[in-house]
């Protein structure tokens, strides 16, 4: 496939992907805010076609504005998400009929804009920077969904048993040493991911698999969150302020730990990755276990450094784009995979699970490589560099791998915790 089809396949996959996750509730359940984390679906919806025709029919093809007094509605900075259900929003038929009339031009110009000549242009960066913000609003979509109550209105297979073996050490020895961290030449890399540098780092002792509800729940069980030791002192406050005592949607009842899925209940599985816990909580039990969560540098370290030929590589697993077997992605499942699947995906050290399943937190602050360059827009990264945000790498389940590589930086603050976020963690050697 060349980057023009490769272009098409991502927006309609895209689109398919936003039509699921908006289809399955009334109209009445779309425009309701379910958390006042998150904005009400419609607006994602709106958003989405928005920030299409601002970028590719107005910034690429030159047209006028189609309806110039919704701008200010679907302008992420303009309105928190708090506020947005108050906004007079589109109306779920008339912000899907916008997004097909913009999508329906958007392929036209596709088919006609050469794929050189200016930045935004080159390689088609900014058709796969479109489809990357569209699957980005699905993970957060997914999210509201998490959040909603009631019964389950979202299917998907599950996960099927490991295929092969499990992994045969709990953890993995990073040599230390200088690697490439970032990239210049992934074609529709995001700005933060940018430029290539070379970093150095001491060597580590790595988690072979991200860490288990079961291994979680040890923590918990070992009074964990009574113990202020373990706690960076703001996570204490928030766990003290909030009664938190568990990862979000986990309750305890007659002795066990439930937890509530996509509106299903459930027994915590202990095999799968910890869910939905916050950078907090990740820090404490770390801290709980005499480890210490991996920096930014050592998680890409373990993920792209080929120790044989000292290069890094796109992936945990070498240079192609992910596949079922290597990597749980795009929300094929509603759910991680067990910890120590996906053999296929290790890396050349043999790290799993690195690519998909959970986000994993760092302990790094989201911070600009020597040499960035904001690009195309200031606030897709470079209005959050600093202490206040922490850096999740590797995606989850719900993210596209378009929007997956072993260089792609998530980012948030370190409270949150109803994304798909877990952690591993790590150790000098
Ligand atoms: C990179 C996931 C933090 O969702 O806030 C979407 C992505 N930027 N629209 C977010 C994004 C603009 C962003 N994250
Ligand atoms: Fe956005």
């Amino acid at each position: 496939m060349d980057l023009r089809e490769r272009a098409a396949a991502a927006l309609s996959a895209a689109r398919v992907r936003t039509a699921g996750l908006t289809d399955a509730v009334t109209d009445g359940e779309l425009a309701a805010q379910h958390s006042p984390l998150m904005s009400p679906l419609v607006w994602d919806l709106a958003h989405i076609g928005n920030m299409e025709e601002l970028w590719l029919l107005r910034e690429v093809a030159g047209r006028a504005p189609m309806r110039p007094e919704i701008d200010p509605l679907y302008d992420a900075f303009e309105h928190p998400r708090s506020e947005r259900p108050k906004l007079p929003l589109l109306a779920p038929a008339e912000a899907r009929d916008y997004g097909a009339e913009v999508r329906g031009r958007v392929f036209e110009l596709l088919e006609r804009t050469p794929f050189e000549g200016t930045a935004l242009l080159d390689d088609g960066f900014v058709f796969g920077m479109i489809a990357q913000h569209e699957q980005q609003h699905d993970e957060t979509m997914l999210i509201t969904h998490q959040l909603r109550p009631g019964g389950p209105v979202l299917t998907a297979p599950e996960p099927g048993p490991a295929a092969g073996p499990p992994p045969e050490a709990a953890e993995v020895l990073v040599p230390g040493g200088p690697f490439t961290m970032g990239t210049s030449t992934e074609p529709w890399s995001l700005d933060n991911e940018r430029p290539a540098h070379t970093r150095d780092t001491g060597s580590f002792w790595i988690d072979t698999a991200p860490v288990t509800n079961a291994a979680y729940r040890a923590f918990i069980e070992d009074g964990g969150y009574t113990e202020p030791r373990w706690w960076a002192s703001e996570g204490w406050d928030q766990i003290r302020a909030h009664g938190i005592e568990a990862p979000l949607f986990w309750y305890r009842e007659a002795g066990q730990w439930l937890r509530r899925r996509f509106g299903v209940v459930e027994p915590v599985p202990g095999d799968e990755p910890v869910l939905h816990v916050s950078w907090y909580e990740a820090d404490a039990y770390a801290r709980w276990a005499r480890r210490r969560l991996p920096t930014e540098a050592e998680w890409e370290k373990a993920a792209r450094h080929d120790p044989v030929t000292g290069r890094s590589t796109r992936y945990p697993w070498g240079d192609t784009d992910p596949t079922p077997v290597q990597a749980n992605l795009g929300q094929r499942h509603l759910r991680p995979a067990p910890a120590g699947s996906y053999p296929a995906g290790a890396s050349a050290l043999g790290v799993r699970q690195l690519i998909g399943d959970v986000w994993e937190w760092t302990a790094s602050d989201f911070l600009p490589y020597p040499g960035f360059r904001a690009f195309p827009y200031r606030e897709y990264s470079e209005v959050f560099f600093g202490p206040a945000h922490k850096v999740l790498r590797g995606g989850s389940f719900a993210v596209d791998p378009v929007a997956c590589r072993g260089t792609f930086r998530n980012w948030d603050l370190p409270v949150r915790r109803q994304i798909f976020s877990g952690f591993r963690t790590a150790r000098d050697a």
